[in-house]
Parts: C-alpha cells; structure tokens; sequence
C-alpha cells in the first residue's frame, strides 16, 4: 500500500527543556483511519502540530506523499487539513464566509456543492449564514471541521474532534469520517473515548511521555487480549471465597453477591464447568451469569501503567 505519511525519529524539545517527543517513527498507509491514544500531555499535539508545520521538531523528517514538511511546507500544508484542539475562530464572520476563506486560503476554486455537502453532513447547514460567535460550543467544534476540510485535503488531522460534541452528532461525525475515507482521504485522530477509536480506527497507536508504546492493527490488539470474564451472581452473599476454590483464582465482588472468574476465551478448556461445579460443591448457589470482553480502554491502561510501574 502507498504510504501517504512517513514520521522517522522525531523528536522535539520545547523551549523550557521538556522533551515532549521522542524518537517518534510511523508509517501511514494512504486510505487508514488512524487513531492515536494518550493521557493529557502525552504529546500527541505536539506529534500533530509537527506534522501540520506548527511546532518544529528538532530531530528526524515528516514526508507527506514525497513532500517534507520543513522543505516542502507549502505543499504539504495544501495536503493537510487540520482539526485543532482548541477553538480559533474568527468569531464574526458566518459559517459560510468562514468555509469559504478557508478554501480560498489555499487557492481551491470555489465549489458551492461541495462545501453544502460538508456543512449538511456536519448538521450545520441552517446555521450557515449565523456569525459563529452565536454558536454552542459543540456547533463551533463542528465549525472547526468543517474549514478543515473545505479545501478537499488528503491527509486530516481531527484533534480530539469530538469533545463537547453531543452523543448523537458524535456518531455523525464518525460517519463522515468514514465517508471522507471512502472519497480517498486518510485520517488521523486523537481522542480519549476508546468507543470512538474503537469505533472506527483501523490501526491504534498509544503514547505516553513523548514515546509512541505500540502501534497495532485495532483488531488484533483486542484479540489479543482475549481475556474474559465471567461475573458469577449468587444467591447468598459471600464473605471470603473458601479455600477449595484457590485453583480458580476467583475474585470476590466487593458487594459479596458475585464472584469473578478470569478465563481465556481461545483456551481448549476454559475451567468454567469445573469452576460452577465446584461453587455448587461448596453449596454456592448460583443465581445469574455474565461474561465479560475486555475492552480497548482497559487494553490502554494496562499499557500506560505498564509503563508506569
Ligand atoms: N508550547 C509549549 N511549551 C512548553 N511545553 C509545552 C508546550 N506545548 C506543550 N508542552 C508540553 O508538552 C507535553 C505534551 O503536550 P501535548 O499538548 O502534545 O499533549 P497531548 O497529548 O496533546 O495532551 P492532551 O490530551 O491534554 O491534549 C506536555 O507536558 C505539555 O505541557
Ligand atoms: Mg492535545
């Protein structure tokens, strides 16, 4: 596949001596949905302000196609379009006029159609002709993605594109992600729901203090963690699990009224049989079950306090 975006051991120190990149190295393959996962101040600002030309690194190169971002800038910046963290918007110019500079910015040929097709897909269009500062907050961060994509860019960055957007508009954007993917675009984004990444990301990469951890396939990283649990209700509630049952490593619920047994779902025998029948021995009584899949979100903590330990 055609690599779109090419990081090689990017490093950037600011000012104040803090290295918020380190020795960063990624390959984008054009068409990927990329999600990038972190705690606050992990560096993937940092990471995208780099990319988009903002903030320059000290160490390494960004290409973008055949571009580089320092040598190339003007190139590359036409390929980019960039969802920033934070709001800056000119507040007194309308939707529409906001989109259109933007476009005209990077010297695109007006196209009316395309720009009511974003605002549409946006939920924007009845607010086209409002001054953005009468917006909500979560209409203005749609404002934001909007302009970013009105000069048909290759390559996006959504820095956390849908904080303060609502639950339903949220899957809309996901939605035009996905859209703008299928019109040949690749993008990359930053985020902390895992649903979004898990949502929609193809690839995930998770860092922390300026190192990029892993880097994974989505699937593949929640198949290996292919961990299950199966949360046992019983009838009375336990104070301490007997002893007979140490084998099963069981966890008692902090209520008394369940017990959790941990299993790998791909194992050839999971002990689940053996685990209920030795409760019944016990004269447990079983009241109710459930199972469990580890999530996204506990495959990223346990990756970033792996790496606190
Ligand atoms: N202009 C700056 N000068 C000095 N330090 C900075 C500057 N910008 C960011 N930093 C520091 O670099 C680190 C990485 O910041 P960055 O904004 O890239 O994190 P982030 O992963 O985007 O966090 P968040 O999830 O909070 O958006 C932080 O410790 C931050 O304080
Ligand atoms: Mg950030």
């Amino acid at each position: 596949m055609d690599t779109l975006l090419s990081i090689h051991k990017v490093s950037k120190t600011y000012k104040n001596g803090y290295k918020a990149l380190n020795k960063i190295s990624l390959q984008i393959p054009k068409g990927e949905i990329f999600a990038l996962l972190g705690p606050n101040g992990a560096g993937k600002t940092t990471l995208i302000s780099s990319i988009c030309g903002i903030v320059r690194q000290d160490e390494g190169h960004i290409k973008v196609k055949t571009f580089d971002t320092i040598f190339d800038w003007r190139q590359t910046r036409e390929l980019i379009g960039l969802v920033p963290q934070e709001l800056t918007l000119d507040n007194f110019e309308t939707v529409w006029d906001a989109l259109s500079f933007s476009r005209g910015l990077f010297g695109k040929p007006p196209d009316t159609a395309y720009l009511k097709w974003i605002l549409n897909a946006l939920s924007l269009y009845d607010k086209r002709n409002e001054s953005i500062i009468r917006l909500s907050g979560g209409m203005k961060r749609r404002v934001l993605v909007a302009k970013a994509l009105a000069h048909n860019p290759e390559l996006i960055f959504l820095d956390e594109p849908t904080a303060g957007v609502d639950v339903a508009l949220r899957k809309r954007m996901w939605e035009l992600v996905q859209e703008l993917r299928r019109g040949g675009a690749t993008v990359i984004l930053t985020t902390h729901y895992i649903e979004e990444a898990e949502e929609i990301a193809d690839r995930i990469g998770i860092i922390d203090k300026g190192i990029l951890l892993l880097v994974e396939d989505k699937i593949k990283l929640m198949n290996k963690m292919s961990k299950r649990q199966l949360i046992v209700f019983v009838k009375n509630k336990i104070q301490t699990i007997p002893k007979s049952l140490n084998q099963f490593d069981l966890q008692l619920h902090e209520t008394g009224a369940a017990v959790i047994y941990t299993y790998n779902k791909n194992a050839s025998r999971t002990g689940i049989t053996r685990m209920l029948s030795a409760l019944s021995e016990n004269k447990i009584i079983v009241k109710d079950l459930q199972t469990h899949q580890s999530s996204l979100e506990e495959v990223f903590l346990s990756f970033i306090n792996k790496d606190q330990k």
